[in-house]
């Protein structure tokens, strides 16, 4: 009897700590997060503290927290390593993608046109102990783009201002598609909020015929991910 019971809380606890998250191959899997701080490295340790002692601070558009673990989880399932973000702003997105890319083993350029929103990101990044893990860019991300020589398997666009925002949503998946691989992500925040797309981006993508886009409803914003699949 007691083992029903432990087997039945232990059961509890998994589905409570679990999300169904995408992979590579486009199949849905449930993916346990493992919230036991004796497990977390030192660098996770001084990542998380940072980001839960400023969880209610952010005032710089910056995603909620609740969507830095959405992308967070994406990028650990699938494994990706080689991740941009369009928008900075002052980091704290970028972080949840650093410390992805620490388990993962990969990386994240991030890319910022507004330099002191980008100047308080490294200070961000720096206090947060992830600096070696971005590289954080001050410019105009459609003159960064085409000078960036790897390819990506993750994106995250969060920049809407550059140009107007329905451009700007087409515009930056145009300038990186060339170099996304097949089985790469790309995510774009504020698609159920109204701040985003008219419905220009998706029809883009539909046209293209090679991705396959699913929306986070969880998100308050909306997050989209579009994986290529060909
Ligand atoms: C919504 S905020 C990003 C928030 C950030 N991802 C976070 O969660 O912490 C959008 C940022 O994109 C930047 N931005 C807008 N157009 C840009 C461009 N063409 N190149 C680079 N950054 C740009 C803005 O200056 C702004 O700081």
């Amino acid at each position: 009897m007691k083992v029903i019971i432990i087997a039945i809380l232990v059961g509890n606890l998994l589905f409570c700590f679990s999300e169904n998250i995408y992979t590579k191959d486009n199949s849905m899997k449930t993916y346990a997060i493992d919230h036991s701080e004796n497990l977390l490295s030192p660098l996770e340790e001084k990542a998380f503290a940072f980001l839960n002692k400023n969880r209610s601070k952010w005032t710089d558009w910056n995603v909620p927290y609740e969507d830095g673990q959405e992308l967070y989880n994406l990028i650990v399932a699938n494994d990706y390593k080689s991740a941009l973000e369009i928008g900075t702003s002052t980091g704290h997105s970028t972080i949840w993608l650093a410390l992805a890319m620490a388990k993962t083993g990969g990386k994240v350029i991030t890319l910022e046109i507004d330099e002191s929103r980008h100047k308080q990101a490294l200070r961000n990044f720096a206090e947060a102990g992830v600096s070696h893990l971005i590289d954080a860019r001050l410019g105009d991300a459609f003159k960064i783009i085409p000078t960036l020589k790897s390819n990506f398997d993750f994106v995250f666009s969060d920049a809407t201002s550059a140009r107007s925002a329905n451009e700007g949503y087409t515009d930056f998946l145009k300038s990186v598609e060339s170099k996304l691989i097949v089985g790469a992500s790309y995510t774009m925040h504020n698609v159920t909020d109204g701040y985003g797309d008219d419905g220009r981006f998706f029809r883009y993508l539909e046209k293209l015929g090679n991705y396959k886009t699913h929306i986070i409803k969880s998100s308050s914003a909306g997050i989209s991910v579009s994986k290529k699949i060909k």
